[in-house]
């Protein structure tokens, strides 16, 4: 158990191991933990569990630093299973302890563990005294499940902000100001982008509701990765800056290929934009890793698809880039397609559509070039690039 700060304590999980998360859905190059936190008062609160895989490590672990019997109450902030997953393991020791968490957390852990325990529904506002301490309660509804909420320590003043301001990110310590500062930053940057990127319109109004509150806040203590302990604040304003249209200038180019037709077009595109002042990245979408490449979609002013054309579409590589780019719901981005072909020739044309129908800005016809390109082929794909660079100014 490591103190947070006054009455607060962590006392989570580290999993060096993690590299897959929400199924197989996104990549943990870093692991993550399992942060939950106890807070010592009058009473013993328990704020969240830990992911079921390690509920018995977790059930050791309170029963050592803790005593298990001595636990007044438990928060569940969200209960997603990697959160609320040891729920049932811990409630076999103590049924009738009262769990705080919203209505909807109520709905979730009935759906999951199929046991009517001794719930406390709270709402934004609900206050609890532990003692010296309150606990006031904030709903996060929809950041990002219908349950979330985040819990305010008084007198402490730390913000237990769930899912919230995490990282899916292993460190040395628990604490943000003694981790390398740019891996926090990657991961916390690839966490909004993968995870909260569709529902920047609801983060914005949350984080002006959670400032109207007024509260002062010391830490926020998230439920991955590091704790923000160091001008807190300071992730609070990041997520207001990525929650706005979000973007870094640059260009990124996905694309696939079978014999290199649409590499050396994407290529040309790329030396067109950099000729016209602009920068790109590059990512074939069959061999890098499509958690990256959203992480980098988001960041991107510009988005760029190519392929060459296979059973009259697209390769399949971009169908998932397609279909994310469509539920990360992209606000403020233009995008153009690419591609070579041999003969009937859809697959720019179809990327294009894909990208209109996400709700990317697609001023520019696809450009197409057929078997390998010619060096005017070439020339024609560099002035499409130069035109899409000068769009985006
Ligand atoms: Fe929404 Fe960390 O689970």
């Amino acid at each position: 158990m490591i103190q947070v700060k006054d009455n607060v304590y962590w006392l989570g999980l580290k999993d060096w191991d993690l590299r897959r998360f929400h199924g197989h859905e996104l990549s943990t190059h870093r692991g993550s933990t399992y942060n939950t936190y106890l807070i010592r008062d009058e009473k013993t609160i328990l704020v969240d569990t830990v992911w079921t895989p390690y509920q018995n490590d977790f059930l050791d672990i309170l029963e050592k630093e803790v005593g298990i019997a001595n636990i007044d109450g438990i928060v569940i902030n969200h209960n997603e299973p990697d959160h609320g997953g040891s729920l049932g393991a811990l409630m076999e020791r103590i049924p009738n302890v009262p769990i705080y968490c919203t209505k909807r957390g109520v709905d979730s852990i009935k759906g999951h563990f199929h046991m009517d325990w001794n719930f406390v529904p709270v709402k934004t506002g609900d206050k609890i005294n532990i003692g010296k301490s309150d606990l006031i309660f904030v709903e996060m509804t929809m950041i990002h499940w219908p349950d979330s909420m985040m819990t305010y320590v008084t007198g402490s003043n730390v913000l237990l902000s769930n899912d919230a301001f995490g990282q899916h990110y292993c460190p040395k310590t628990i604490f943000q100001d003694e981790a390398d500062e740019c891996e926090v930053y990657q991961e916390a940057f690839k966490y909004f982008a993968n995870i909260l990127a569709p529902l920047t319109p609801l983060i914005r109004k949350k984080i002006a509701e959670v400032k109207a509150l007024n509260l002062p806040v010391d830490v926020i203590a998230p439920s991955h990765g590091v704790i923000w302990r160091k001008n807190p604040m300071q992730i609070i304003e990041k997520y207001d800056l990525w929650a706005n249209q979000y973007d870094e200038g640059f260009v990124t180019i996905v694309y696939d290929t079978m014999y290199n037709a649409t590499k050396k077009i994407a290529e040309a595109i790329a030396k067109g934009i950099e000729n016209a002042g602009g920068s790109c990245k590059l990512f074939n979408s069959s061999t890098s890793d499509i958690s990256d490449i959203l992480t980098e979609l988001f960041r991107s002013k510009g988005i760029l698809l190519g392929s060459c054309t296979v059973n009259n579409g697209y390769l399949r590589s971009l169908s998932g880039i397609v279909h994310e780019i469509k539920g990360h719901k992209y606000k403020g981005k233009k995008g153009a397609a690419f591609g070579s072909y041999g003969w009937s020739g859809e697959a720019p044309k179809r990327l294009s559509e894909g990208l209109k129908d996400a709700g990317i800005q697609v001023d520019l016809e696809p450009i197409s070039c057929i078997y390998q390109p010619t060096p005017a082929d070439l020339e024609k794909c560099t002035r499409f690039g130069q035109e899409f660079a000068k769009s985006l100014l």
